[in-house]
């Protein structure tokens, strides 16, 4: 195994020292630590933080491998500056049984660039009718701990219930999309202001709002875990401090597009900013950064989700909801303003980290603990150009932004996934 010394590098924004990676772990922290055959790095103005930890990531393999691959996926984690990513189960097949989560997380380490989490599906083919085989997934290869149907919400009150009494016997979590179907039939966007302009169906602040409400008095009730997937409005806040303050075991993320654009990009009919849960309004962002910075929200999670051309430049209305995010979620965070850099690690790196149970990620770099980690470079810039992004896709909203903060090294147990801001393979 090889070594690198980080020279002059900040960790987590502390005095500049010398870091020592040496056969996968961080073996040494100080200017006069043995760096014999090791390769200097000139980390002199970096910061090297615990690597990142994606809670949501939509990768797209098996099934939809002309829009990403698990190896493609993994490619862009790294490049921004991720450790591990929880692999969606809304793939084709559906990663409901042990069988499908084995082979995700089989091309996960294949691929070798970011640790794979599987997430499986909750119900069978995300149908919403029974249950998946929770037990056979948990205790599969796989390991999954985090189980969600996301892209369609577990609407019937019932399974949900039966969902959360099943996953607390082994400590795992029901990560729900929420969105009350009912209030969302045919729904395109926010329904506010702009969407009435544009004649386009809306997608009300309480579809997502009730689901929360109703699933955190459920998680309450049964005394199991609960994550909210990509929290979008200011109600929603409100709903997750409530039940927080009364113990309930909640944990939430928002993404990084609902950290920074509005419903108003889409005045000009561009798909690239249809997702789901839809863009927001300026209040909503505004509620949404405060709730990261207090921790009402816990994590920033990507919701990567990459489309082929034919399923997203088209009309409006037949565009797929999703926008790519890995290689550029810590600029779009750090560029918000709403968390300095031991709140980014906190809310991008030891939260989702721990939220998914994933061992040896989200320890800040020090001795002894695996060397998974990132190097930034704060004052650096780069403007995004789609086509040379790593992913498959190329449907993201920033495309031609120059945007702060550029990851220039990523380490997975010591090994460069990333170095000079270019994946290594
Ligand atoms: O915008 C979205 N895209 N939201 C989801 O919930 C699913 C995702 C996807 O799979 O494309
Ligand atoms: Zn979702």
């Amino acid at each position: 195994m090889s070594a690198y010394l980080l020279r002059g590098v900040s960790v987590v924004g502390a005095e500049p020292t010398d870091l020592l990676i040496r056969d996968g772990v961080v073996a040494g922290l100080g200017r006069d630590t043995g760096a014999a055959g090791a390769e200097v790095i000139d980390a002199d103005g970096l910061l090297a933080l615990p690597g990142l930890v994606d809670l949501h990531t939509h990768l797209r393999e098996p099934g939809r491998e002309d829009a990403e691959t698990v190896e493609t996926g993994s490619r862009a984690a790294a490049l921004g500056g991720y450790t591990a990513v929880c692999a969606m189960a809304n793939t084709d097949p559906v990663a409901d049984t042990a069988g499908v989560v084995e082979q995700v997380w089989r091309l996960g380490r294949a691929a070798g660039l970011v640790d794979v989490q599987p997430v499986g599906a909750v119900t069978v083919g995300l149908a919403g009718e029974r249950l998946a085989e929770l037990g056979a997934m948990a205790t599969s290869a796989a390991n999954v701990r985090i189980f969600s149907d996301d892209g369609h919400c577990v609407s019937d009150p019932r399974l949900m219930r039966r969902a959360l009494e099943y996953v607390k016997a082994f400590d795992g979590v029901i990560a729900q999309h929420a969105e009350e179907p009912r209030h969302t039939v045919g729904a395109q966007l926010h329904e506010g202001d702009v969407a009435a302009r544009l004649g386009l169906p809306g997608w009300p602040a309480v579809a997502e709002e009730a689901i929360i409400a109703r699933d955190a008095l459920l998680a309450g009730h049964v005394g199991a875990r609960l994550h909210i997937c990509h929290v979008s409005t200011a109600g929603s806040v409100e709903i997750l401090r409530w039940a927080k303050r009364r113990g309930v075991r909640v944990t939430a993320e928002v993404t990084p597009h609902h950290l920074l654009l509005t419903d108003e990009r889409a005045e000009g009919y561009d798909p690239v900013f249809k997702v789901n849960p839809p863009l927001r309004t300026r209040a909503d962002v505004t509620a949404l950064r405060a709730a990261l910075a207090e921790g009402v929200l816990d994590a920033v999670a990507t919701d990567h989700a990459p489309h082929a051309v034919e399923d997203k430049e088209c009309e409006w209305a037949y565009a797929r909801p999703g926008m790519l995010g890995l290689q550029t979620a810590l600029s779009i965070v750090y560029s918000t303003g709403a968390l300095d850099w031991d709140g980014i690690a906190e809310r991008m790196s030891r939260t989702p980290a721990r939220i998914a149970g994933l061992a040896g990620h989200g320890q800040d770099p020090a001795p002894g603990v695996p060397a998974n980690l990132t190097l930034v470079d704060p004052a650096g810039t780069w403007v995004v150009e789609p086509g040379n992004l790593a992913s498959l896709s190329r449907n993201t909203p920033y495309a031609g932004m120059e945007l702060p903060g550029r990851v220039v090294a990523t380490f997975l147990r010591g090994e460069p996934t990333v170095l000079d801001g270019k994946a290594v393979r």
